[in-house]
């Protein structure tokens, strides 16, 4: 089976990045969103993160116009995938919502289509029992910043085909990634052993231990991680560390999952993070520089 068209679902930070990627490397994506104004927001981005590789040199000026002709928007899920090959979802990690798009997809997509999700934590095997393909259905969660880090993590279901996990590890090669298999148990590898790890940090905070800097300089200069955990928690999002924890410490019914109470506070109060302008540091538009956030900054 070859692939060909790429139908994604969700303009959001990882469907557009994902839809970048595609685009890039030559493929036809149709880009699905609920709204035009969702849409043309996600396009937007695609450009500037294109431009931004164009000013690296990392791609010429005519590579991004290929890249943005190869992609088309929709607003209708149906229109939007009914000739495709693999349709990707990404829309918001909830499960009512997945579930829901899965049906509709499994409704109008080819037969032969291959159905992935992007979901960081919900279950494949779960989102595959409302279709009629679920050998068909498979996990393909990529890092964020998707045209930038190098992983997809190809998750199995509980009967996803063999030849399917072929075909979407190759086509991760494709894309110049690196695939890694996993199965399908709460977090799968990514987030179950991310999660603890910036939870514990927010925990180190909570019991001042140390503060918010110090925290992730030790983690950045110590162990040569890109981000320390508190500033990949505000990347990441809030919300969505908080929401993981919960899926780890539901699926497992092991406490040591448990979101740190300053962790449920801060969701509760929507500091998010970057998304919200305030989470363990603050985000001002323009600004360049960590600021800690002034509820952590020492006295
Ligand atoms: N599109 C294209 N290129 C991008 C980009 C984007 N969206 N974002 C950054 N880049 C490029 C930049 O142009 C730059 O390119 P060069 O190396 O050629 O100069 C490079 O990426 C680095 O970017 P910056 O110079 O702006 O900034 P940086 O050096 O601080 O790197 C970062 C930024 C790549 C995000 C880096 O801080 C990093 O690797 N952070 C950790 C990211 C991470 O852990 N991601 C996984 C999160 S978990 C997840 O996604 C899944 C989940 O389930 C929760």
């Amino acid at each position: 089976m070859t692939i060909k068209n790429v139908a994604v679902i969700g303009a959001g930070t990882m469907g557009n990045g994902i839809a970048h990627l595609f685009a890039q490397n030559g493929f036809k994506v149709n880009l699905i969103d609920l709204s035009q104004v969702q849409l043309d927001k996600g396009i937007e981005i695609i450009i500037k993160n294109l431009d931004r590789q164009v000013n690296k040199s990392v791609i010429s000026k005519e590579e991004k116009n290929k890249a943005l002709a190869n992609i088309s928007t929709f607003i209708s899920i149906k229109d939007g995938i009914e000739k495709s090959d693999l349709v990707i979802e990404a829309a918001t990690e909830n499960l009512d919502l997945k579930l829901k798009i899965f049906k509709e997809i499994d409704e109008f997509a080819p037969s032969d289509c291959i159905l992935a999700t992007n979901t960081s934590s919900i279950s494949i095997t779960k989102i595959a029992s409302v279709t009629k393909r679920p050998s068909q259905v498979i996990g393909m969660h990529f890092m964020n910043p998707v045209p930038v880090m190098k992983l997809v993590e190809i998750i199995n279901g509980y009967n996803t085909d063999k030849k399917i996990t072929e075909i979407i590890i190759e086509l991760s090669k494709q894309l110049g990634k690196i695939p890694c298999e996993v199965n399908d148990y709460p977090g799968f590898i990514a987030n179950r052993i991310l999660m603890p790890m910036i939870n514990e940090a927010i925990y180190s905070l909570y019991e001042s231990v140390a503060g918010v800097e110090e925290i992730d300089t030790v983690m950045k200069m110590g162990m040569a991680h890109p981000m320390g955990p508190l500033q990949l928690a505000d990347f990441i999002g809030l919300d969505v560390c908080y929401y993981i924890l919960n899926v780890l410490f539901d699926g497992f019914g092991n406490p040591k999952y448990a979101p740190c109470p300053l962790l449920t506070n801060m969701v509760n109060s929507k500091n998010l993070g970057i998304k919200t302008g305030e989470g363990f540091y603050n985000y001002t538009p323009g600004k360049k520089e960590l600021v800690v956030s002034e509820r952590f900054k020492k006295i």
